[in-house]
């Protein structure tokens, strides 16, 4: 028997990158799991990598498909709010629409679907609530003024769910992971807009841009991330409820 049998998940965003390994990685355990990204050959191709999965697709920017989302999703055990997004440009050339959709991402979506999933945990008395944040929920990076707001508020939410939950029963937790840079499609495609920009090669980005904030010089790996996931779901996740899990290669130790 695997330690997640029984358990049902919906992760955001797991078409790619960090979903993609988390939805992967608790089929294994033993979850059902049910993907949700855009609509697309990418996330079917994901889901078939993915024992006991289901797909519903929606584009989490409009609030009246993330509603259906959770109506179609109904009990859930696990919501791993992962989809994002980035922009990077100075804050008065910020496209305003660029702002409206990372916000209603990566702040109104994981609020709209804890608001609809977490009562029944509340009814089971077991929950997880892990949202894929990032070292950018605890400090800021100049031209990410959208990213860098979304995720110092998807920390707040976090806390504010662990605290509310807490009155509710002992084994429903919220939890923020708070990575720096992981090797997915998001980060190669600012290698590759950083590499234009400054006109050096990727792997001088990666050092010089990328790590430049890491003790240790190297990018996490997707998988790295899903172990996360697969502990704060574990037994001893009480003990930190309301946490930032800071995976972030000693950046934060400065
Ligand atoms: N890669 C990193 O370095 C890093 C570091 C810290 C935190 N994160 C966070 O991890 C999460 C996953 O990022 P990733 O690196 O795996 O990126 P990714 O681009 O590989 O995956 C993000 C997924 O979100 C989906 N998505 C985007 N807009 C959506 C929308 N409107 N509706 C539904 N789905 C949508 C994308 O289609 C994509 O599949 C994000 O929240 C990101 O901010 C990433």
């Amino acid at each position: 028997m695997s330690t997640l049998d029984g358990r049902k998940a919906l992760v955001t965003g797991s078409a790619s990158g960090i979903g993609r390994a988390v939805a992967k990685h608790l089929g294994e355990l033993g979850a059902e799991v049910i993907m949700s990204d855009l609509p697309g050959d990418q996330l079917d191709a994901a889901a078939e990598e993915v024992e006991r999965s289901s797909v519903i697709a929606a584009n989490l920017a409009v609030a009246a498909e993330v509603d259906n989302l959770s109506t179609r999703a109904g009990r859930v055990d696990i919501l791993v709010n992962n989809a994002g997004l980035q922009h990077v440009s100075p804050i008065e050339t910020f496209p305003a629409e660029r702002w409206d959709t990372i916000i209603a991402v990566m702040l109104t979506a994981p609020f709209l679907l804890t608001k609809a999933l977490v009562p029944g945990m509340y009814e089971t008395g077991w929950g997880r609530i892990i949202n894929i944040a990032s070292v950018h929920a605890l400090v800021a990076s100049p031209f990410k003024v959208a990213y860098v707001s979304a995720k110092h508020g998807l920390l707040g939410m976090t806390r504010t769910i662990a605290l509310e939950a807490a009155e509710h029963s002992q084994d429903v937790t919220a939890h923020a992971i708070c990575p720096s840079y992981v090797s997915t499609a998001l980060v190669e495609h600012q290698i590759e807009e950083q590499a234009k920009v400054h006109q050096i090669d990727r792997e001088r980005v990666v050092e010089d841009v990328l790590l430049e904030h890491n003790a240790i010089k190297r990018l996490i790996a997707p998988e790295e991330i899903a172990a996360a996931v697969e502990w704060l779901c574990g037994p001893l996740a009480w003990t930190m409820t309301g946490a930032a899990l800071t995976m972030d290669a000693g950046w934060l130790a400065h």
